[in-house]
Parts: structure tokens; C-alpha cells; sequence
């Protein structure tokens, strides 16, 4: 929990403005419009959505620290967009099981808002429980179930998180792809996979999705008032419902066997945003 932004007095909104101001001044971009948290299997979206004009390492950024994982990225780049907007694009991402603190794991996001970005897309690699998304289906999240008893929001913060997936971007991404499924996303806290039972409980609770991220950096979207859209890979099937056991290396290898079919999905969604 040594993280700079658990340090007493730090304000987590002064710190995103403080790496904000940073990402400005180094990109030279004064506007962010879209930011995109690229997770397992997504990467090579960032090559396709258009032209690269920076990459900082995350390790310049105030508040950033290095990913954990093999296999996740560490910079920040900014994009122009065909259509001239500019996006965001955060390869590092703090997961909750680093034990950085909640205020870490939704430091990008915050990041991203005060960039500007009005516009939160927010991918991963997860578990899938509906025995029909095998083989790297990319499917869209239409909800959560957050199991990490935790929450970004600090103190009496009562903030609402109906449609925290929104309906318009769901429907949009549609338009890219009509046979796109959706579920509900569990974030348990990880980092070991779910047992059995727990995802049986996890499909009784109505999930559909397993995973270790995301719930907790939407909410912080929602209270930044940006609209989110959010996209799993499912990289394998969740325990117990697959036969075998899981491991790191299928879901690295079913990122990457996936990366350049979602990632050319992904950028033709983010085409229309
Ligand atoms: N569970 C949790 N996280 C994951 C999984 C899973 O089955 N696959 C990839 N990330």
C-alpha cells in the first residue's frame, strides 16, 4: 500500500490533474476525447484506431507504477483518430490483487477524465461462463457484480450505476458486429482463478463473465461522468466449466491468437465513438 497515491493528505482527483497536466505536456495533445483501457488480447487495438503522436512510459506519469503481469503493456499513448479526435490509450493497468490500493487501480481512469475524456473503453480478458464463448469470443458487458468489497468512492459518495455499461455504446459496437453477445461481468479480487463453486455462484448471482478487473474502474468512470463501454475476451472458460485447468499461458496464447481479430473490432467501434 506504499503507493504514492495512499500517502496522507494526497488528493486522488489532484493527483489524476497532476498526471493529466503531465500526459499534456508531453503529448503536446490538450484534449483527450476517448480513453481506452486496452486489457489481455486487446493490445493491438492501439496500431489499428489510427496514428500513434506520443507513447510515454507509464513510469513518467505521476501515479503510474509498472504492470505486474508479463504479457500487459506499460505506456500511454495518444492517437488521432480518422475522425480527429484523439484517444487515450492506457496499456497499464493496476489490477486490485497488486495490493496497491483501489485508489491505484482506478488512477487511470480518473487520469483519462482529466485529460478530458468523455469516453471510457474499458476491455479485459476474463473467464466465460456460458459454455457457447469458446475459442476467444469477444463479447460486450452490459453490467456488474463488484465481489472485491471494495469500492473507489471514498466516504458518503451515493452515486448511481443504472446503464453503468451504456445501452448506446452497447447498441453501437451492434453496428460493427450484430452477433456481439453480452453478460455480466464478475470481478472477483484475484489473483487466483475462481474455484469451481465460486463460479457456480457466480452464474447463480446472474454473471456470465469472470474476471479481475474493471467493475471498480467503472464506477470511478461513472462518478468522473464519462459514458463507458466495456468488452471482455473470453480467453478461456471459467473453472469448472471448462474440463481442464486454467493457466496464465492459455490466456496469454488466447490473447494472442485472438489480438488481431478484437483489436480490428475494437478500432472499427471506436470509429464510430
Ligand atoms: N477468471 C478470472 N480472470 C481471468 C480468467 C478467469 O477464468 N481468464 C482470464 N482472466
Amino acid at each position: 500500500m506504499e503507493h504514492p497515491l495512499n500517502a496522507p493528505d494526497v488528493d486522488p482527483f489532484e493527483f489524476a490533474k497532476r498526471a493529466a497536466d503531465a500526459i499534456r505536456e508531453k503529448s503536446q495533445i490538450e484534449t483527450h476525447d476517448i480513453a481506452l483501457t486496452l486489457g489481455s488480447g486487446w493490445a493491438k487495438a492501439a496500431d489499428l484506431i489510427g496514428e500513434t503522436v506520443s507513447e510515454i512510459p507509464a513510469s513518467e506519469i505521476p501515479g503510474f507504477v509498472k504492470p505486474a503481469v508479463v504479457g500487459h503493456v506499460g505506456t500511454i499513448r495518444s492517437i488521432l483518430l480518422p475522425s480527429g479526435k484523439h484517444a487515450l490509450v492506457i496499456g497499464a493497468r493496476t489490477h486490485f490483487y497488486e495490493n496497491h490500493g483501489v485508489r491505484a487501480v482506478v488512477h487511470s481512469v480518473r487520469t483519462a477524465a482529466a485529460a478530458g475524456a468523455k469516453t471510457m473503453v474499458l476491455t479485459n480478458g476474463a473467464g466465460g461462463i456460458k459454455p457457447e464463448w469458446q475459442g476467444g469470443a469477444a463479447v460486450l458487458i452490459s453490467d456488474h457484480i463488484n465481489l472485491t468489497a471494495s469500492s473507489p468512492l471514498e466516504g458518503a459518495t451515493f452515486i448511481d450505476l443504472t446503464n453503468l455499461y451504456s445501452k448506446r455504446l452497447r447498441e453501437l459496437a451492434r453496428e460493427v458486429d450484430p452477433s456481439l453477445d453480452e453478460g455480466v461481468y464478475v470481478q472477483f479480487r484475484g489473483p487466483h482463478y475462481e474455484t469451481p463453486a465460486e463460479v457456480q455462484m457466480a452464474k447463480t448471482m446472474g454473471g456470465h463473465i469472470v474476471g479481475m478487473s474493471t467493475a471498480l474502474e467503472a464506477i470511478a468512470a461513472r462518478q468522473a461522468g464519462m459514458e463507458i463501454l466495456g468488452m471482455s475476451l473470453i480467453t478461456n472458460l471459467a473453472a469448472g466449466i471448462q474440463q481442464t485447468p486454467l493457466s496464465h499461458q492459455e490466456v496469454i496464447d488466447a490473447g494472442k491468437q485472438a489480438e488481431e481479430r478484437i483489436s480490428a473490432l475494437l478500432a472499427q467501434i471506436v470509429a464510430k465513438l
